[in-house]
């Protein structure tokens, strides 16, 4: 089977990419499932009923988030009910939502767990023992379990990717927008990226308008951070995984931007 991953959608610019590319993508690449990314998915914060369900019907089988989960007061409204939408596990016990999805696609299950970092970001519960609970519970369902790491620092993703190696197909960083290009298979069987990038503006800094992060870093006073418009990018992953084993097999990053066209 095959999953393709597709980067924080960033505001409309990032919304605009998946309705241009993503039908062309999956029927260039036959992906057995589509996962997003969609924490920044509303003007940067957050994500609305409205967009999610409208990444689903562009395409999406599930949604991932992470820091930005909570930035738009519509999520508590409807994140229990939305099935395919997966948050950070390990917020506290009571936080609304889930985060583990299982995801039935073609007879196959697949098991989609988001986590978020510590390092730089809010003190939250440790993502390597809430992983190793999560994978508990998926394995007594399916193999193919997919991890979005949604974490700031390279290290403590690095170090995530060999801690699960051998345990799930895959383990893809998300939050820093920037892809890297360090895609492998570990030598257990899992897929490994520090981070697949965004999917939004292309010329702003990490989807914010530029001028305005200049500012910030010039002045150090608060500055009004908006969405960059223009030119968009759309950053993925397509990971190939023996639905049997779980173990994946390949791994190709993909990028589309003005230098970087998309060649069907
Ligand atoms: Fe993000
Ligand atoms: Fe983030």
């Amino acid at each position: 089977m095959r999953i393709l991953f597709v980067g924080d959608i960033y505001g409309k610019v990032g919304r605009q990419m998946v309705d241009d590319y993503l039908a062309r993508i999956k029927s260039h690449y036959r992906p057995t499932m589509t996962i997003i990314n969609g924490e920044n998915s509303a003007g940067g914060r957050g994500i609305t009923e409205k967009i999610y369900k409208s990444l689903m019907e562009a395409g999406a089988d599930a949604i991932t988030l992470g820091n930005h989960a909570w930035d738009n007061k519509d999520i508590f409204e409807f994140i229990d009910q939305a099935n395919k939408l997966v948050r950070p596990a390990n917020f506290p016990p009571g936080t609304p939502g889930e985060g583990i999805r299982f995801v039935n696609m073609n007879q196959i299950e697949v098991a989609v767990i988001n986590l978020q970092g510590r390092t730089f970001l809010p003190a939250i519960e440790d993502p390597f023992r809430t992983a190793d609970t999560l994978i508990e519970k998926a394995k007594q369902r399916t193999n193919v379990i997919f991890v979005d790491f949604h974490a700031e620092t390279t290290s403590e993703k690095v170090a995530m990717g060999w801690y699960l190696q051998g345990r799930v197909s895959a383990v893809i960083g998300t939050h820093t927008h920037v892809p890297t290009a360090d895609e492998r298979i570990l030598p257990e069987g899992t897929a490994y990226q520090t981070d697949v990038g965004m999917t939004g503006p292309y010329n702003g800094v990490i989807g914010v308008n530029r001028d305005a992060v200049i500012r910030k870093f010039k002045t150090s006073l608060p500055v009004r951070f908006e969405s960059e418009t223009g030119r968009g990018q759309l950053s993925a992953v397509i990971i190939d995984i023996d639905p049997s084993t779980g173990q994946a097999t390949k791994i190709k990053r993909l990028l589309v931007n003005d230098d970087h066209p998309f060649n069907d």
